[in-house]
Order: structure tokens, then C-alpha cells, then sequence
């Protein structure tokens, strides 16, 4: 097991090598927070301490951590075939683990495409709805419509239909012919609201007004994430994401729902389609697939698309696009292990059974310090708070690091707190993790 020296260094070697992801690396490496290992609800850190999870990793671990099903799964699988193409190839994981996927699915969404990441899901979804659109003599449909504060990985797809500044400023031109929708928050008009705000000035009218301004058949497909978490949990309003798809059905554009963080029980259904009783044409996964045991993402496809595109006595290739790892073995016996679990401990609806308790625990942070604004639905939680005047996110992460210091993993988004612990949560967990953050809160007080 590896330690931390007091200058911040592995006892492998120093940290200058690794440049971490989304991460102040100057910072991190002057003082890093690092976890060894994991079991249940609860990382260990390099200090021994016990960090209760409250966040399932990256939004990725719903059954918890150290699940023996999905390393055995994993172990036997690279034993047994490490790795085979699925270019003009095949093995029996993918299809199998696709076969099941579709079985948990929104009806009609059978079709399964792999990739490595939730990015590459969307980058994925973004071009066969352009090469769907081409397929049924509508080439002129290139335009793609995303959402102000929307994140849909890092991909160049992603960040041009992404709404998050930081994350396209200094990435030059981006794809053009995208549009984006207004984001849906309104804290003075539906501040602690306890799960679908009702708010809503009609959102998703603002849809019509992009069609009138470039005409429907110019546009291929909207994507939005139907409930919004790294931009700090953005709720839809009731009806929106209906009135959305009644909007892309009237005018011929494909509606993608990026379901990357909302797949796999993380609001009490599957997916969230099912949750709010909307149909996509395609949905965006990763995450949860794999547990996060194994990096794989999958797009769910309608059967229509893919009749579409995929003529049953053509000898050509239909879709020009793939990754070497699509459909990779190890990551499917590691999502097939996933799925086994999720059925056998109901971890599908778990959120739905957990989400009043979750609620009340939410919302027991009101009047706290530097409380603006609680948002909750399934076993999501967006904690805003006051930022500090000229020092956007630093009282944010000033309690991410106290947080972590007294025992908990929080995730922070600007000012922004987002909760997602595993689906195996236990009520006792719900407690200590809000006792903790309250308590935080109540004693964090900034300085430079
Ligand atoms: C909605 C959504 N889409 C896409 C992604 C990107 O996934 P990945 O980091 O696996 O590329 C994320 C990651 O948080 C996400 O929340």
C-alpha cells in the first residue's frame, strides 16, 4: 500500500507526473486527499480514516464499493478472453450484456452501441442522429440544440452542446450549428422546492422559438440530461421534458436524453425516461453500467433508428464509427455482474423507497449558514450556497475539504454541493451525512 510523504509525494515516486483531471493540481499536490480502498458505503483514506461516500465515487458506484460479483466477474473474464476486436468480428459479452441492457430499457430503445465514457456516449449519440437524419433524406438536419448549463462530458461534441463556460472558453470554435435551450433553475421563483419544481415560464417553448429562427429541417436533435447534475443539480419543471418531446415529435428532431448520471436507479427507475414517463430516441449511459469497476459507456438507440439505418441484406457498413474497446469483454462481464445486482437487491427503485427520508434530511439544511438554495429528487441532492463575493466556488470547496477532513466525500460544482451516494445507502449513512455537512456548515467561516 502506497503513503503520502509530507511532501506530498507516493512513496512509488512524486506527483508531478500524473496531471489530474478537473483538478487544481498545484493545490492537490501540496496537500492531497487520497483514498486506498473501498468497501461499502465507505472509502479508506491514506490515513486510515473511514470517508462515507456520499457520492458514489462520480455519481458511477450504486451498489457500493468492493462488490466481490463484479471483480470475480471481472478476474474470470480476463482469464479467460482479455480481449477481442468487434470490428467485422465478434464475441458472445457484448451482445449478451446489449440483450440485457435492452430488457431494463425504455421499450423500443433495444439497440445498444458501446463506448469507454459517458463523453463518448454522447460524441456517439450526437453523430448518429446527424447520420440517422442523412439515412431518411433529411441531410439538411445538421444542426444540434444542447442547454445553457448542460454537461455532456468533454468530448468536442459534448462541450459544443454543453452549457458549462469553463468548459468550452478556451477551446477554440467548437462545432458550429448549435443552439442551446435556457437552463431550467429559477431560485427566486422555486427556491427549496422539494423535487420537480412548478415553476416553469415555459422552457421548453424556447424550443419553437430555435425552430422558427432556423427552420425544423435544418435541426437534428436536442439532448439535454433530464435531471442536470454536474452544472450542481438542475431539476426540470413538471411537464417540461413531456412538453420537450411533444416539441421534437411535432418537427422531426431526434430528442437524446444524456442519462449518464440519472441511469441506473439514481432517481427510483432505470432511467429516468421511465421515471418521467418520456420516451427519447436515444439515451446516454456510463457510470453505472459498470458499476465504475470497469471504464464503459452505452447508447441506447430506438429500434426505428437502427431499422433505419441497418438494412437486413446489406453487405456494407452502416455507421463509419466505434471505438477498439466498444463491446471490450472485461467491461461487459463487469456490467453483466452489475446488472445482477442492481436486479437482486432492487437497487432500481431503491431511490424511490429512500427519496421522502432523503428529502427530509435535504431540507433539514434550511436556515443553515450560507444556505441559498436545496434541490432533491430520487437520491440527488443539490446543496447551493452563498458565494463569496470576487471568489467564485471557495466556500464550496472550503466545506468539500472540511467535509472530507471530519469523514464524508462531497462533490462541489461552483457554490454548488451535489449528494449522489450508492443506492445501498442505509438510513444511519443519511443521517451522519447530513449531521456531518450541517455541522460544517455551521462552522466553516472563509479565509484566504
Ligand atoms: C450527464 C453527463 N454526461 C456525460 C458525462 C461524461 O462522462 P465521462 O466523464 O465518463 O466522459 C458526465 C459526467 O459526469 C455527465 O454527468
Amino acid at each position: 500500500m502506497q503513503g503520502i510523504n509530507k511532501q506530498g509525494t507516493t512513496s512509488s515516486g512524486n506527483m508531478d507526473a500524473f496531471w489530474m483531471p478537473f483538478t487544481a493540481n498545484s493545490q492537490f499536490k501540496s496537500a492531497p486527499r487520497m483514498l486506498v480502498s473501498a468497501e461499502g458505503m465507505y472509502y479508506t483514506s491514506e490515513d486510515k480514516r473511514k470517508i462515507l461516500d456520499g457520492t458514489a465515487g462520480l455519481w458511477c458506484c450504486n451498489a457500493g464499493h468492493g462488490r466481490h460479483e463484479i471483480s470475480e466477474a471481472v478476474a474470470s473474464q480476463i482469464h479467460n478472453l482479455d480481449f477481442a476486436p468487434t470490428f467485422q468480428m465478434g464475441h458472445p459479452l457484448p451482445f449478451e450484456f446489449a440483450e440485457s441492457l435492452s430488457e431494463i430499457a425504455p421499450s423500443g430503445l433495444n439497440r445498444v452501441f458501446f463506448t469507454n465514457s459517458g463523453s463518448e456516449s454522447v460524441d456517439t449519440a450526437l453523430k448518429i442522429a446527424l447520420a440517422y437524419q442523412r439515412c431518411i433524406g433529411q441531410g439538411t438536419r445538421t444542426r444540434l440544440i444542447g442547454r445553457e448549463r448542460g454537461y455532456h462530458g468533454v468530448g468536442f461534441g459534448g462541450i459544443s452542446v454543453g452549457g458549462i463556460v469553463n468548459n468550452r472558453k478556451t477551446f477554440g470554435s467548437l462545432l458550429t450549428g448549435v443552439d442551446h435551450l435556457p437552463h431550467t433553475l429559477s431560485i427566486e421563483n422555486s427556491g427549496f422546492s422539494k423535487g420537480l419544481p412548478d415553476y416553469d415560464p415555459g422552457w421548453a417553448e424556447s424550443l419553437n422559438n430555435i425552430v422558427t429562427l432556423h427552420d425544423a429541417s435544418n435541426i437534428a436533435a436536442v439532448i439535454v440530461e433530464p435531471i442536470a447534475g454536474s452544472t450542481g443539480v438542475i431539476l426540470p419543471p413538471k411537464g417540461y421534458l413531456k412538453r420537450l418531446r411533444e416539441i421534437c415529435t411535432q418537427h422531426g428532431i431526434l430528442l437524446i436524453f444524456d442519462e449518464v448520471i440519472t441511469g441506473f436507479g439514481r432517481i427510483g427507475s432505470p432511467f429516468a425516461a421511465q421515471e418521467f414517463d418520456v420516451k427519447p430516441d436515444i439515451i446516454t449511459t456510463a457510470k453505472g453500467l459498470t458499476n465504475g469497476a470497469i471504464p464503459m459507456g452505452a447508447v441506447f438507440v430506438s429500434d426505428e433508428i437502427y431499422q433505419a439505418m441497418v438494412a437486413p441484406d446489406s453487405q456494407a457498413i452502416e455507421l463509419f464509427h466505434g471505438y477498439t474497446y466498444s463491446g471490450h469483454p472485461v467491461a461487459a462481464a463487469a456490467g453483466l455482474a452489475t446488472l445482477d445486482i442492481y436486479r437482486n437487491e432492487n437497487l432500481y427503485t431503491r431511490a424511490a423507497e429512500l427519496s421522502d427520508y432523503w428529502e427530509q434530511a435535504v431540507h433539514s439544511l434550511k436556515g443553515l449558514p450560507h444556505v441559498k438554495d436545496l434541490r432533491n429528487y430520487g437520491l440527488i441532492a443539490g446543496i447551493e450556497l452563498e458565494g463569496i463575493a470576487g471568489k467564485p466556488g471557495s466556500r464550496a470547496f472550503q466545506v468539500f475539504t472540511k467535509c472530507f477532513e471530519k469523514g464524508a466525500l462531497i462533490r462541489v460544482t461552483g457554490d454548488i454541493i451535489a449528494l449522489s451516494p450508492p443506492l445501498i445507502i442505509e438510513k444511519q449513512h443519511i443521517d451522519d451525512l447530513f449531521t456531518l455537512i450541517a455541522d460544517v456548515l455551521q462552522n466553516i467561516d472563509y479565509k484566504e
